[in-house]
């Protein structure tokens, strides 16, 4: 019987890809990568496949023809519709799942956040005296911007994927992290940008303007992340290595034939 583990990483992270890429170079795993397919033109990835998967049914039926073994979900901590189905999905496969997710940022000395549960609630923390904001919370969910026809709004996104962003005054930016800091103090700057609004999604690829942002002493609204799905969880590609090996010896130990047991 075949020694390789089929494994699905729900991926869009940066852990992920690390992830893909590593346990694709061990000969005991065959890895599938899935994407979403938000973005254009992503980077390749080892058993890369695109696109949702049909809700938790489609799931099911794809972990079962695929004869998938695990799944880590290092989807990013605002990911929370599929990170909900994987985990429903699991649990009727009976599937080891784990989450794979990078600690939040906090706030350190000299920086001026404020924090909100959503979105909607970071829009409503708005303040009159903001006329340009950097909205770095990416292209969904803008709609609690749209009524600000006061406000000039820089969005950043990774592709051009997108030409209207449904808001009255904005400029568009594309780009790909990891972002430097000098690069984030000439954005800042150069656009006079008065506060920034920002997703609480952790890792180091996209600190810089958190760090520019208290530099500068600009006010920061932190969107929290939503409500963590319930299950192991490791913030590490290292920790999920070594909770893949101890997947694949516990599935080894289940498949050799009782006649070569130790007794
Ligand atoms: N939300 C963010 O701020 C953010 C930031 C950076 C990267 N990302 C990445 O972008 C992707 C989409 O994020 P989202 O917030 O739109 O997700 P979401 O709201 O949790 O999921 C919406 C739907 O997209 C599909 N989907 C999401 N992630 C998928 C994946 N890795 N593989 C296959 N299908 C996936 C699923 O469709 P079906 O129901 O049809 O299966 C899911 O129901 C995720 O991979 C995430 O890691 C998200």
């Amino acid at each position: 019987m075949s020694r390789t583990v089929n494994i699905l990483i729900l991926g869009g992270t940066t852990e992920a890809a690390q992830l893909a890429v590593a346990a694709a170079a061990d000969p005991r795993y065959c890895v599938t990568t899935s994407l979403a397919g938000r973005t254009r033109a992503p980077a390749p990835l080892p058993g890369l496949r695109i696109g949702g998967f049909g809700g938790v049914g489609g799931l099911l039926r794809f972990l079962h023809e695929s004869a998938t073994k695990c799944v880590i979900d290092a989807t990013h901590p605002f990911a929370a519709q599929i990170s909900a189905q994987a985990s429903k999905a699991c649990t009727a496969a009976n599937l080891p799942r784990l989450v794979l997710q990078r600690p939040p940022w906090a706030a350190v000395a000299g920086d001026r956040w404020a924090s909100a549960a959503t979105i909607a609630g970071a829009a409503k923390l708005l303040r009159p005296e903001w006329r340009r904001v950097f909205l770095s919370t990416g292209r969904k969910e803008l709609g609690p911007f749209a009524g600000k026809p006061n406000v000039w709004f820089l969005v950043r996104i990774v592709d051009g994927f997108v030409s209207d962003l449904g808001l009255a005054n904005s400029g568009v930016i594309v780009g790909r992290g990891p972002f430097e800091l000098a690069q984030e103090r000439t954005l800042l700057s150069n656009l006079r940008i008065a506060s920034l609004i920002v997703k609480n999604s952790g890792g180091a690829g996209t600190y810089a303007k958190l760090t520019a942002a208290r530099e500068l002493g600009l006010p920061v609204v932190m969107v929290e992340r939503p409500p963590a799905v319930l299950g192991e969880r490791v913030e590490s590609t290292g920790e999920a290595l070594r909770w893949l090996d101890r997947i694949h010896k516990s599935l080894a130990g289940l498949r050799t034939p009782a006649s070569v047991r130790p007794k």
